[in-house]
């Protein structure tokens, strides 16, 4: 793991936004692997910006989320199909086509986690970006989720419906929907490098655990231990309770 301190946000988000413009000039018709949450909104920012400038061009670039709720429409602007395209394809030229956010139909899960999975495997995601839930969660791949896993439904924790709610209507609990489709554990094995990003005090645990933990489901982040390219950034306050320098 290559582990990158950042000085504050903006400075997480713009290293990790020069990534992944690294992996876009180099080949324009990458597959990204994409994520959502608060975390990476700043670094999506950054790369409209460049795009706007005329330093990248997204029109053969491919992308793949990670995952979406079960019961929220693409309208609803708490899904990530929304998510996705208010903060990045709605104001870059990438083609619709190319786009790719599991749907979930809420009466067939699991024909929906198929058609997905099929999709991955004639794919090779050539940069995963990742987010860090607070319990150690990457994609929806909650707390015990084997690290064979393809694409799967999933029953949300307490804890990430919890630090999800602040998301939504008026940080209501209720309102986070239950369940969600994610990418497996393996699917993001599988790509071939991976970034993370996490900042903010309430990632600390998790970002420790990550790194100097044991390699354990119970941290489903711990697993990119055994990836071979894997670049992690973080802010000071996510990177405190790390006892070796990086
Ligand atoms: C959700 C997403 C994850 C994301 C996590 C952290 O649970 N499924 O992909 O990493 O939230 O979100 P935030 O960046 O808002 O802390």
């Amino acid at each position: 793991m290559k582990i990158y301190k950042a000085k504050d946000y903006a400075d997480m988000s713009r290293k990790a936004a020069n990534i992944i413009s690294a992996q876009i000039i180099m080949k324009p018709e990458c597959v990204l692997g994409l994520a959502t949450g608060s975390t990476p909104v700043g670094l999506y920012k950054q790369l409209v910006e460049w795009y706007k400038k005329g330093d990248l061009d997204f029109s053969a670039v491919k992308t793949i989320n990670l995952d979406e709720y079960k019961g929220l429409s693409q309208d609803n602007d708490q899904s990530y199909y929304y998510f996705m395209h208010d903060n990045l394809f709605n104001h870059v030229d990438i083609n619709e086509e190319n786009v790719h956010i599991p749907t979930v139909s809420n009466d067939h899960l699991e024909d929906d986690c198929k058609t997905y999975n099929d999709m991955l495997n004639k794919v090779t995601i050539d940069l995963q970006l990742l987010g860090i839930g607070g319990n150690g969660h990457i994609g929806f791949n909650e707390p015990g989720t084997d690290f064979n896993s393809k694409t799967h439904y999933v029953d949300l924790k307490e804890s990430t419906i919890k630090d999800n709610a602040r998301l939504f209507f008026n940080g209501d609990e209720d309102a986070v929907p239950k369940q969600a489709i994610s990418m497996g554990i393996q699917n993001i094995m599988d790509a071939k490098s991976v970034v993370l990003i996490a900042c903010g005090k309430n990632k600390e645990d998790a970002v420790k655990g990550m790194i100097e933990g044991p390699v354990t489901p119970e941290l489903p982040a711990s697993v990119l231990q055994n990836h071979k390219d894997v670049t992690v950034i973080i802010d000071k306050a996510a990177a405190a309770l790390l006892e070796k320098e990086y």
